[in-house]
């Protein structure tokens, strides 16, 4: 049975309701986090609930739940659903954080806030090896989002739309472009290897601090790969000797095909295959409880 997370209460996922007068569903006013579990062990968990912490400061709505809160019911989350996740016990959580009700649309703010609180967490399927042996292609198209994209909101209208029109082209994401510069894509952090040195985008808010990213540089930083945050031009991503995507769910996925044309070779990059090992290499030590 499937059991979700819903203000106080775990159930199956088929009970859970939620109002029509909810902010969220009016609005789309609240934020949420995507956390991986490797073998129920939540992955860079103080990362993630001090995001959660930014993207509620960030549309000033108050936390509803402690850090320790939030361990205690995801922990509990995971190990309801135990039994749908395989062997490895890898699964995802979903939380989300909205205003709450009230009883009139209205703009402003209620005087008085019930925050809706739900999550729900799901098998990670194996990665696919077809990924891993040829890559994933991406088109560039114009950042159409908002100034405010270093919080996590739900919010993903234009995320939405501009990831369906990287499908309806057969690609695998949409590459963000602002100003001439490659932002980040439409649910991934975006990296490019340039001569041997890893770059990727520095921190703004028309970006989403991604918790994958971080660790990349970390990684970087720790095993003596060469890496700057830098800004990446149009031609810069174009030119690129290896392309990356990385976010929680899809890890770190090299990008073979950039708008119909090979990137370098278009095979995935030396460079990628290294950082893979690596990010393996520390999911490993989180899931025998020696990293987190
Ligand atoms: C727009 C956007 N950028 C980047 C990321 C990657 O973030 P993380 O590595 O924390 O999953 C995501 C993840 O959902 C995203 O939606």
């Amino acid at each position: 049975m499937h059991i979700v997370y819903l203000n106080g209460s775990f159930m199956p996922i088929e009970e859970a309701c939620v109002s029509v007068t909810d902010r969220g569903f009016l609005f789309g006013d609240g934020v949420y986090e995507v956390i991986p579990a490797y073998g129920g062990r939540l992955f860079r968990l103080p990362h993630h609930l001090q995001r959660l912490q930014d993207s509620l400061d960030g549309i000033k709505l108050s936390n509803p739940l402690s850090e320790s809160e939030w361990t205690q019911l995801l922990e509990r989350l995971l190990q309801h659903n135990r039994d749908r996740a395989g062997n490895n016990n890898d699964q995802s959580v979903y939380l989300q954080v909205t205003r709450g009700t009230s009883r009139k649309r209205d703009h402003n703010f209620p005087a008085e806030i019930h925050h809706t609180v739900y999550a729900c967490s799901n098998p990670i399927p194996e990665p696919d090896p077809a990924v891993e042996r040829d890559g994933v292609s991406a088109i560039t198209l114009d950042d159409i989002r908002w100034a405010w994209c270093n919080i996590k909101a739900i919010t993903l209208l234009p995320n939405v739309l501009l990831r369906q029109q990287a499908s309806e082209r057969g690609a695998a994401e949409a590459i963000l472009i602002r100003d001439g510069y490659a932002i980040e894509a439409s649910s991934s952090n975006i990296f490019i290897v340039h001569d041997g040195t890893l770059i990727t985008p520095p921190k703004s808010p028309v970006m989403l601090p991604g918790i994958t990213r971080d660790l990349v540089l970390e990684l970087a930083e720790q095993h003596g790969i060469a890496y700057r945050e830098d800004n990446i031009t149009e031609e810069a991503l174009h030119s690129a000797d290896e392309i990356w995507i990385t976010s929680s769910t899809r890890e770190i996925v090299p990008v073979t095909r950039l708008d119909d044309k090979s990137v370098s070779n278009g095979l995935p990059g030396p460079v990628w295959k290294t950082m893979l090992a690596f990010y393996r290499q520390y999911k490993d030590a989180v899931r025998s409880g020696n990293a987190n």
